[in-house]
């Protein structure tokens, strides 16, 4: 295998445009530092940035009928991503794949077993689980710092345009030629938010989601849902509500709450900072530091200890993904709600007035927005 006579982990890269790109500037860096070999990527579409030795392929079969790599990333659309981490797999190499895992959740099993047959790992790209932060969220409210819990909650009002859906045919659906997508923003723009609070919960696992229910709604022209609300029921009783949205006013900062009854918790999951509030002090604000999930993963091969996003702890996130898959189509909030903003280069974006106050009063209120008396969702259709 190239690279392994001189003791670095051999890599490949599946994806390499659009967050790809990302992934791909990051292993180059690496490269450069002398951490890895990246011997090969895969895109039927070639690169635009120098590969520096690596070799293209158009697609994974061909690439690892020439390489063995040790590690394959995976950074291509939804509902490829299992079939490609399970060529992965089956190759014997360990893979980070980009969130969320897989599609739906028979194809979440499969590759779980696949993982554990063939012992290699299956890191999902949830980045935010790389971060002390949830393990300090979670000790805070250990120590009882709020009291009892009385339930958790997950926030996110995000703003995305017609660009954004127009980039990629799969961009915004539930199916594509009879393949579960499943690119709604409780799945994908703000899946983090999902697995984030489960994991703060403490409900990773396939076993701890007990119940989800979900309502979901779009602006945007779209098959998929933008505006939702889901409530998940977990093992010990306690619920999560889920408040999200892409037709925002302007982009906010997502968050993650345990309530309590002496106090709350919050995470500000994509700045790993926490905020504690108890009655009668200031908040305590502290900042934690975050480890990048692929170098989690080369951790997790050269020592044996568990990566921090490993396939089973994203089983929690697929429940909801099954319930989501499974819902009825979301609902159209009629465009006399809705306020149209003309943007340069003939993008548009729609927004929902007062959608901000109606997140926030889902999570206070525990109620899904069907549950709210809100004109556009009783008039959604
Ligand atoms: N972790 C994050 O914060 C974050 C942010 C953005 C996107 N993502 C994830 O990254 C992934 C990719 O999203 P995107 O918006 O870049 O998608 P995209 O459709 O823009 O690009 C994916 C790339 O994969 C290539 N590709 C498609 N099918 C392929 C195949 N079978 N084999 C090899 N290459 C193939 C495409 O040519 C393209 O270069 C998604 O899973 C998305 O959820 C994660």
């Amino acid at each position: 295998m190239s690279g392994a006579g001189r003791g670095r982990p051999t890599v490949a890269l599946v994806g390499v445009h659009g967050y790809g790109r990302l992934h791909l500037e990051r292993l180059l860096a690496r490269q450069h530092r002398g951490e890895i070999d990246l011997v090969a990527v895969a895109d039927p579409v070639p690169a635009d940035a120098a590969l520096e030795g690596a070799r293209q392929f158009p697609a994974l079969d061909d690439l690892l009928a020439v390489h063995g790599p040790e590690v394959v990333v995976v950074s291509t659309p939804l509902h490829t991503h299992a079939d490609l981490a399970g060529q992965a797999l089956r190759a014997g190499a360990h893979v980070l794949v980009e969130k969320p895992a897989t599609a739906d959740l028979p194809s979440f099993e499969e590759l779980l077993a696949l993982s554990e047959r063939t012992s290699r790992w299956c890191q999902v790209g949830f980045q935010s689980l790389g971060s002390a932060a949830v393990e300090h969220v979670r000790e805070r409210v250990a120590g009882g710092r709020i009291g009892t819990v009385t339930g958790y909650s997950a926030v996110g009002c995000w703003v995305r345009t017609r660009a954004y859906y127009d980039r990629a045919p799969w961009a915004g659906r539930r199916r594509l030629q009879g393949r579960v997508v499943a690119d709604g923003v409780l799945t994908n723009p703000l899946a983090h938010a999902v697995a984030t609070v489960l994991a703060v919960a403490g409900a990773r696992r396939l076993q701890d989601v007990v119940e989800v229910e979900t309502d979901l709604f779009h602006v945007n022209d779209i098959e998929a849902d933008d505006t939702s609300t889901a409530r998940i029921v977990l093992g010990d009783g306690l619920d999560v509500l889920v408040a999200v949205t892409l037709a925002a006013a302007e982009q906010g900062e997502p968050f993650v709450t345990v309530t309590g009854t002496a106090g709350s918790i919050r995470l500000f999951y994509t700045l790993d900072t926490v905020v504690e509030e108890t009655p009668g002090r200031p908040p305590r604000v502290t900042r934690h530091e975050r480890v990048d999930l692929f170098d989690d993963l080369l951790d997790a091969v050269r020592t044996g200890a568990r990566p921090r996003s490993a396939l089973r702890e994203a089983g929690g996130f697929a429940r909801v993904q099954d319930a989501v898959v499974n819902s009825p189509a979301p609902r159209a909030v009629p465009a006399e709600f809705l306020r149209r903003h003309d943007l340069p280069g003939g993008d548009v974006r729609w927004e929902l007035p007062g959608i901000e106050e109606a997140v926030q009063r889902a999570v206070t209120r525990r109620r899904t927005f069907s549950e709210l008396d809100l004109d556009w969702a009783r008039a959604a259709r």
